[in-house]
């Protein structure tokens, strides 16, 4: 399968695009190269003859037409957005344009290749969301967030991808355009950028500043290994049903102080310090605004439906992602000068 990657220079989609390769598959990576991006992500599959990159914005319908037509995609993974709840409170325009306005032009931009091939029934248009489209969980593990949960987004950044989620949905009612939709928790892994928590903890830690937990830490969230997050996403443009949203989940519920102890206590092992444990630098800091309290994802159906299940436990998975951390200094490095990256956002509401 052709499949165009938006955003296949951040995290996720950089994990997309590795393994879509490693599959067999032809990739195109469309990626704007924002201030999130980093091409050495897919550094180890650049020079594969199934390879290309395109740099665009998902915002210009020019820029998308030259390249659906230069490139004949079977398929489309689009990831490319605004990712960081944080930013979004401080700055929540570039989320409603990015994540809003560039879905629309993706969307037009497939649909009108789409038509131009004959409507075919095996082209797949697959949008990559998030849970927090559907809110906050209260504690009782009973209740878990499923592809039937009402949307109920409560940050601008969830509030953007809602949107996002409606108009795909719309493009595949009114114009029949073949979507599926996944909706998947929190991911962590290599390569994951040093504004978000799990790396912001193991730097600090190793930096010896203090490791900030919002509130009291209590937030509970559903952790998940980006390389199984990009087996699932395969699997889904490959064989999901077409109109179809599956919830991803790695089925390791952790609030935010466990997760941030079981670091500590992975580094202790791997990076001892001199003296005490680096759960010592855990500094309780302001709230962020409007902070959910829990998502907890099923993900029965991708299982049932699909075959798919998480590879790994989360202590499994945070093993390996210190590992990766600890062996990969000169990427993280060369990031952590990137704007904002290191500072306090999102506190200004
Ligand atoms: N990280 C998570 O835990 C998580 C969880 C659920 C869903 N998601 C969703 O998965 C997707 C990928 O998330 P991520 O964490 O890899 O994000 P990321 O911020 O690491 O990467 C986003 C990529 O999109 C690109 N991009 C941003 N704006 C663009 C534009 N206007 N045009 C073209 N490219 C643009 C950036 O350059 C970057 O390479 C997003 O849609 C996000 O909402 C992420």
């Amino acid at each position: 399968m052709k499949i165009l990657v938006t955003g296949g220079a951040g995290f996720i989609g950089s994990a997309v695009v590795r393994r879509a390769i490693a599959k067999g598959h032809q990739v195109v990576n469309l990626d704007a190269l924002t201030y999130a991006a980093c091409l050495d992500n897919v550094a180890s599959v650049a020079d594969d003859p199934g390879y290309a990159f395109e740099q665009a914005d998902i915002r210009d319908r020019a820029a998308l037409d030259r390249i659906f037509a230069a490139h004949d995609p079977d398929a489309v993974m689009h990831l490319a957005a605004e990712s960081h709840v944080d930013r979004s409170i401080d700055g929540p325009g570039t989320f409603i344009e990015t994540n809003v306005m560039g879905t629309f032009q993706m969307l037009e931009a497939a649909r009108a290749h789409w038509v131009q091939k004959g409507r075919p029934e095996s082209f797949r248009f697959h949008h990559i969301s998030t849970d927090e489209v559907f809110g906050s969980l209260p504690a009782d593990p009973e209740v878990q967030f499923t592809e039937d949960t009402p949307y109920d987004p409560r940050s601008p950044y969830s509030a953007s991808k809602a949107g996002s989620d409606h108009l795909v949905r719309a493009w595949h009612e009114t114009y029949g355009l073949p979507v599926v939709l996944t909706n998947c928790s929190n991911n962590y892994g290599p390569f994951h950028f040093p504004e978000k928590l799990i790396p912001v903890i193991i730097l600090n830690a190793l930096a010896g500043k203090p490791l900030p937990i919002y509130g009291d830490g209590s937030n509970v969230r559903d952790w998940l290994y980006v390389e199984d997050h990009a087996d699932a996403l395969l699997l889904a443009v490959e064989k999901g049903t077409v109109g179809r949203s599956y919830n991803i989940g790695g089925e390791n519920e952790r609030s935010n102080l466990e997760l941030v102890k079981t670091l500590c206590a992975i580094l202790d092992r791997m990076r001892p310090k001199d003296a005490g444990s680096y759960a010592d630098q855990i500094t309780f800091v302001t709230d962020r605004p409007g902070h959910d309290a829990r998502y907890a994802i099923d993900p029965a159906r991708i299982r049932e439906e699909l075959g798919w299940r998480p590879s790994v436990t989360v202590e499994e998975g945070l093993e390996k992602t210190v590992a990766w951390y600890l062996d990969n200094e000169p990427w993280w490095r060369a990031l952590q000068d990137r704007q904002g990256v290191g500072e306090r956002l999102g506190v200004k509401a």
